[in-house]
């Protein structure tokens, strides 16, 4: 496994939509380790695709220590319900935004392995799950946020 080079606003790859990916093979699942490996050393909770200049539909999550999720073709089916999301970007740092998420959804995409997975998220989860979804279609926190700060005692942790 190996780091991969986080891209930060401002780069245009971040504003494009990606491509499902046609196949889960050994490659997709090097990027996918590659990005959960990068997204710990960032300290992170999410990584998308287009944020290490990958421009296909998938992303990998950590929003609890030690559960990693990986969606290949991610779609979100539900939503239900909102929250305000507290919400930061590993491609956006020192920003921060509250963002309004569904409060529940139901996420169903292909797994690490290309197999069908479906889950009902609800929360932070959710929260993150969405983040993360919305860069596979160019959008970025920032985008939605009702406002925007820099935080000087607490840091949320980043998507
Ligand atoms: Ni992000």
């Amino acid at each position: 496994m190996a780091l991969r080079n986080i891209v930060k606003e401002g780069d245009d790859i971040l504003r494009k939509t990606c491509r499902p990916v046609d196949k889960v093979t050994a490659r997709t699942q090097l990027i996918l380790d590659d990005m959960v490996e990068t997204m710990r050393n960032a300290m992170g909770v999410g990584l998308a695709g287009p944020q290490v200049g990958i421009m296909r539909r998938m992303f990998v999550a950590e929003p609890l220590p030690g559960e990693v999720y990986c969606f290949v073709n991610p779609e979100i089916v539900s939503r239900e319900g909102t929250q305000e999301c507290e919400e930061g970007c590993l491609s956006v740092p020192g920003i921060y935004g509250l963002v309004d998420r569904p409060e529940k959804i139901v996420i169903k995409g292909l797994d690490r392995d290309g197999n069908p997975q479906e889950y009902e998220f609800e929360g932070f989860h959710a929260n993150v799950m969405c983040h993360e979804y919305d860069h596979l279609d160019g959008i970025l926190f920032i985008d939605k946020a009702k406002e925007t700060f820099t935080p000087e005692a607490s840091e949320p942790e980043e998507e």
